[in-house]
């Protein structure tokens, strides 16, 4: 049996990670969940929101799935998310954007990866007050970053039947950051010729993305144009509820819903699972399991075409029924 940590956050995060932890164990797939408290919660207890048991139990287990965490506001702690991704060296923000049935959006048909660069870039955090009228902030680029995530971007389409991974930039004005990122992505390009290139400056690929988002595959990109996109992406297929993520590096990987801890429903039994259960589908093709992921996605599936959803996607079931009516559908 596979043992996977279960950071089961705060908020609404224990009653949806209840849920997704009940529909994994009746689709048949053993897991021992090592489930290891974070967040708000922990400090009264442990003094800090991200003990380092946490990190330990992710740097054993390799594998995590992660409920949200709120972040303390002015209370001088760093976010436990920005944390784990940086300890544990996280470096592809992995961002499936796909519709699902009876989730009313836009468009149909969407089915975009978008693979965001992690570590640096505008994030990296490096910016000064020049005087009392100038701010600078340096974009850092560098090509071993810029080499993993193309490459990573490359072996998950290889993985995953994808036929093309589309490179966005802006190089054709930051000449030097985006075009050393632009270069890698083609250098790398030629070790996968089985899968199809494309380049798109990122302002074109915003207004593709709102006219006509079926064109696009994987889109892989810088981490600031990344954060942006894939929010825009989530958005594409329904927003908050069902838009899943993973934070993934070279020994460790972290499974996560976008949303956050939902406070404002927390304990209501209202909660909306599906963004988490998604993020553990995509984490259990990760571990390899592609027949439980699959069994476990139509059944979701079923379980939205029969109508059956929670409140946020205009239904009326509470978390337990929605719960309970895939696991009937298993
Ligand atoms: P939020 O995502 O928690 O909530 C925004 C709105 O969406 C709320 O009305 C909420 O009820 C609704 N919502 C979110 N997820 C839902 C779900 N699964 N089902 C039904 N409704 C859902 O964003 P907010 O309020 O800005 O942040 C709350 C806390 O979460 C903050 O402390 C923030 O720092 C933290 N956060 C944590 C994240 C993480 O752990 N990855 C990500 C984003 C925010």
């Amino acid at each position: 049996m596979r043992t996977i940590t279960l950071i089961n956050g705060d908020g609404i995060g224990p009653e949806i990670s209840k849920s997704v932890m009940d529909i994994i164990s009746a689709s048949g797939l053993e897991i021992d969940w090592d489930i290891q408290t974070a967040g708000a919660d922990v400090i009264e207890k442990e003094g800090i929101p991200l003990p380092e048991r946490v990190l330990e139990s992710v740097r054993r287990n390799k594998i995590a799935l992660k409920a949200p965490v709120t972040t303390p506001i002015g209370k001088g702690f760093r976010s436990v998310n920005v944390q784990l991704r940086k300890e544990l060296d996280l470096y592809a923000n992995l961002r499936p954007c796909k519709n699902l049935p009876n989730v009313k959006t836009r468009f149909e048909n969407v089915d975009i990866v978008v693979v965001r660069e992690n570590t640096e870039d505008l994030y990296a955090g490096i910016e000064r007050r020049i005087d009392d009228n100038t701010a600078e902030s340096i974009k850092i680029i560098t090509r071993n970053a810029s080499e993993r995530i193309c490459k990573f971007a490359f072996d998950y389409a290889a993985k995953n039947g994808r036929k093309e991974v589309c490179c966005v930039t802006k190089a054709n004005i930051m000449k030097l950051s985006d075009g050393l990122f632009l270069e890698t992505y083609r250098n790398i390009a030629q070790n996968y010729p089985q899968i199809k290139q494309r380049e798109i400056l990122v302002d074109n690929l915003c207004m593709q993305l709102v006219q006509n988002p079926t064109q696009f595959d994987v889109l892989v990109l810088p981490n600031l144009y990344g954060d942006i996109v894939s929010d825009l992406c989530a958005g594409l297929i329904g927003g908050l509820g069902v838009a899943q993520g993973a934070n993934i590096g070279t020994d460790c990987a972290v499974f996560e819903p976008v949303h956050g801890s939902a406070p404002d429903i927390k304990g209501l039994n209202k909660a909306n699972p599906t963004a988490l259960l998604l993020s553990a589908i995509e984490m259990i093709n990760f571990i390899g399991e592609k027949s439980y992921a699959e069994k476990i996605e139509k059944a979701l599936y079923k379980t939205l075409e029969a109508g059956i959803c929670t409140a946020d996607l205009g239904g009326s079931a509470s978390t337990t029924d929605f719960t309970k009516a895939i696991i009937e559908r298993l």
